[in-house]
């Protein structure tokens, strides 16, 4: 990847004996949108707080814009953190919490960068209302304004719509594509894969500490696309009478044994037919049909037992 901007290899996170992050390995792209998609305990917390410098990895590597990070590394104020819970102070209001992140970060000029930042988020600079009467969109809108006052290059949400109403959501949704086009690379996570759909432009599944699963959208939305599974006994003959007999280009070869048709109206028994009298050995042609949830359930289930 020509231009990645974070690389973790074989990070593993141990606490007092229990593995919660084992081996993980990936890349992100600027300017993509991670999704992490991960069952609750499934270890997305821990990997993205050593990601974002709040804990110490036991063993592995993360290296940002190229180079390999450590205690002295200078690219951590590049991050923008909202993990678990905001750390806001619930007796300020909206800009007396930014203006107090702001000192911390030695901010000159404070009020123009915190009304910008409010504005960037939705929120109104002039409002008085103390965070402890904030909804719970209000709150998130604020934490991810916390998040942005270092005016950082990647942004790290974790489960930013967690507690969230239907509205809250979309609104949230809509501020992370918003920030994403301002050239911010978002990492995410969810426990629910169709959520993350909706923003994410890379997918990694964790599962029981470990990334399972690694798609580009494409690839993703590939997996579950409406499609005809066929087993044959020879691909290649199979394949040639599906372009010539059924005017069928849209299709993947799976292995010597199995290919899929995407987006294909043709009946089953048609398909058989064809193949069959035309000398193909068939031992099955299913439709395949699934949700996102049912394809992230179905990958975690099919990867089973526990390392405890
Ligand atoms: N500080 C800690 N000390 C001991 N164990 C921990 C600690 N933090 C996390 N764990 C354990 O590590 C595992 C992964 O936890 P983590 O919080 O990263 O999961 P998660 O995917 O973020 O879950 P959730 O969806 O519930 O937020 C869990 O079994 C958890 O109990
Ligand atoms: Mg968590």
């Amino acid at each position: 990847m020509a231009d990645t901007i974070i690389e973790v290899s074989q990070l593993t996170k141990h606490f007092k004996g229990k593995t919660a992050v084992h081996k993980a390995d990936f890349k992100i792209a600027k300017g993509e949108i991670f999704g992490l998609v991960g069952q609750n305990g499934a270890g997305k917390s821990t990997l993205l707080k050593m990601i974002g410098g709040l804990i110490y990895p036991t063993s592995g590597e993360i290296k940002l814009f190229d180079r390999a990070m450590n205690n002295n590394h200078p690219y951590f104020e590049r991050i923008g953190l909202l993990i678990e819970n905001a750390g806001l102070f619930p007796y300020y209001n909206a800009y007396e919490n930014l203006d107090l992140i702001s000192i911390l970060y030695g901010l000159t000029n404070r009020e123009r960068h915190i009304k910008r930042v409010l504005q960037l988020v939705g929120l109104d600079a002039s409002n008085k209302t103390k965070v402890r009467n904030y909804s719970m969109g209000m709150k998130q809108r604020l934490g991810i304004a916390a998040s942005l006052i270092g005016s950082p290059d990647i942004l790290i949400l974790d489960e930013p719509i967690n507690g969230l109403d239907p509205q809250g959501i979309s609104e949230i949704r809509k501020l992370i594509l918003d920030l994403n086009k301002t050239g911010i690379t978002i990492i995410i996570s969810s426990h629910i894969l169709e959520e993350l759909s909706k923003v994410a432009t890379q997918y990694a599944i964790l599962h029981q500490g470990e990334i399972i699963e690694n798609h580009s959208r494409e690839q993703l939305l590939l997996q579950c696309e409406d499609r005809i599974e066929i087993e044959v006994e020879k691909v290649s003959s199979a394949v040639s009478i599906l372009e010539e007999q059924l005017n069928i280009n849209h299709y993947k070869v799976i292995s010597d044994r199995i290919v899929y048709v995407y987006n294909s109206h043709i009946e089953n028994q048609h398909i058989i037919k064809s193949l069959v009298e035309n000398g193909v050995s068939v031992h099955s042609v299913t439709k395949h049909k699934q949700s996102l949830e049912q394809y992230f359930l179905a990958r975690i289930g099919s990867e089973g037992g526990s390392r405890d």
